[in-house]
C-alpha cells in the first residue's frame, strides 16, 4: 500500500464550548481528490487549518506525506500549498510580484522562482494582469492567482478550502479544470466545498461533515445510494396537468394525497419507487389509463443533494435539480 499523502486519525478540536471537531477521520492515496462537504460551521475550515499547520489539533494524528502536522511543521508546510477560504495575496502587489514573494520564502532561487512564476502565470491564464496590484483583480482572478500562489512550490499535497465560492460558472469551470489536470499530474487535494455539483465533478472521496461529526464517507455514487430510495419521475406538457395527474396517480396507487409530489412550476411528478421498474411501470400504466399523455418518464437514484440532505438532517426543498 503506497502511504496516504494526507491521514487524519481522530482530530480533535474545541473552541471554548464549542466543538468544532469532535474525531475526524480521513485518508487522502497520493493524486487523489477529497472533498470535504459540510453546512456551515461544520468544522471544515478547522480541519484545513490543522492540516496546513495553522491551527493545532487538541487530539488526534494528522500526518502530510508521512509527517505529523504538530511534531514535525515544517517538513509538512514544505509539502503543502493552500488556498484558503479568504485571499491571501498583498493587495498593493502584481501578481507577478506575490508569486515571486511566496516562491523565494518557499525557498527557490530568484531564477527558478521567475521560471515557476511565469509558467503557472501562462497555466492560470494570468498573463495580461500579471503586471498590476492584485487589488484591481475581479474575483476570479482573483482565485487564480490564489490558486498559482499555492502551487508555487509544487506541494504534493495541495490543500483547499472552498476555491470557487463566489465564482461564476464560468471561472468555476476554469478552476475545475485545472484542479483536474493537477490531479491527473499526481497532486494529492483536500477541499472543502458547500457546491455538491463540484464535489461531484471533482472528487474521488466526499466526506460529509456535520456539526464536527463525520457523518458519511464514500464516492459520489456510494453516497447517493445511501438513502436508498429510487424515484420514478414523470414530466408533464403543458406543466400546468401535473397537479391532477399527481392527485389521479395517487388514487390508483392507493397513496395518500402527498405520496406524489407534483412540482406545477417544472411540470415534474415524483414518487417513491418502491418496487423500482415494477412502480415505473405501475405508473406509466395509471397514468395511461387516466389519459394523461407523459413527456418524459423516468426512474431514478437519490441526487448527491437529496443524499446530503438526509445525511446531514436537513430537509429537500422541492425537487432537486436533474
Ligand atoms: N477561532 C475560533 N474561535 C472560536 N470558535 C471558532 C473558531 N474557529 C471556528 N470556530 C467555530 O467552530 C465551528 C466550526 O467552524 P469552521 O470555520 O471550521 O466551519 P466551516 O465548516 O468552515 O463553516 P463555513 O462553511 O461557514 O466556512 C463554528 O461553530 C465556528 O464558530
Ligand atoms: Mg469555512
Amino acid at each position: 500500500m503506497t502511504q496516504p499523502m494526507l491521514e487524519v486519525t481522530g482530530a480533535v478540536k474545541a473552541f471554548g464550548t464549542v466543538t468544532a471537531l469532535s474525531g475526524v477521520d480521513l485518508a487522502v492515496p497520493p493524486g487523489r481528490i477529497a472533498a470535504l462537504l459540510g453546512p456551515n460551521g461544520a468544522g471544515k475550515t478547522t480541519l484545513v487549518r490543522i492540516v496546513a499547520t495553522l491551527a493545532r489539533p487538541d487530539a488526534g494524528v494528522i500526518r502530510v506525506a508521512g509527517y505529523d502536522v504538530v511534531a514535525d511543521p515544517y517538513a509538512v508546510r514544505a509539502r503543502i500549498g493552500l488556498t484558503g477560504q479568504y485571499a491571501g495575496l498583498d493587495e498593493a502587489l502584481s501578481g507577478r510580484a506575490n508569486l515571486m514573494l511566496i516562491g523565494r520564502l518557499a525557498g527557490l532561487s530568484r531564477q527558478t522562482a521567475r521560471e515557476r512564476a511565469a509558467e503557472l502565470i501562462d497555466r492560470f491564464d494570468l498573463a495580461a494582469a500579471a503586471g498590476r496590484p492584485v487589488g484591481t483583480y475581479s474575483g476570479g482572478m482573483r482565485r487564480r492567482a490564489d490558486l498559482a500562489a499555492s502551487l508555487m512550490a509544487r506541494p504534493s499535497l495541495l490543500v483547499l478550502d472552498e476555491p470557487t465560492t463566489g465564482l461564476d460558472p464560468a471561472g468555476r469551470r476554469q478552476v475545475w479544470a485545472s484542479l483536474a489536470a493537477l490531479r491527473a499530474e499526481g497532486t494529492a487535494m483536500l477541499l472543502t466545498t458547500q457546491y455538491l455539483e463540484e464535489a461531484e465533478r471533482l472528487a474521488d472521496l466526499v466526506h460529509i461533515l456535520d456539526q464536527g461529526r463525520m457523518v458519511a464517507s464514500g464516492t459520489p455514487a456510494q453516497l447517493r445510494a445511501r438513502t436508498g430510495t429510487q424515484l420514478v419521475e414523470a414530466r408533464f406538457e403543458p406543466a400546468s396537468v401535473v397537479p391532477a395527474a399527481a392527485r389521479a396517480l395517487a388514487a390508483r396507487l392507493g397513496l395518500p394525497p402527498d405520496g406524489v409530489h407534483a412540482d406545477p412550476a417544472s411540470g415534474w411528478l415524483t414518487v417513491a419507487a418502491r418496487d423500482g421498474v415494477g412502480t415505473l411501470l405501475e405508473v406509466a400504466r395509471a397514468l395511461a389509463a387516466d389519459g394523461f399523455a407523459v413527456a418524459d418518464l423516468g426512474l431514478r437514484g437519490p441526487t448527491l443533494d437529496e443524499a446530503f440532505l438526509a445525511l446531514t438532517g436537513q430537509h429537500a426543498v422541492g425537487r432537486a435539480a436533474s
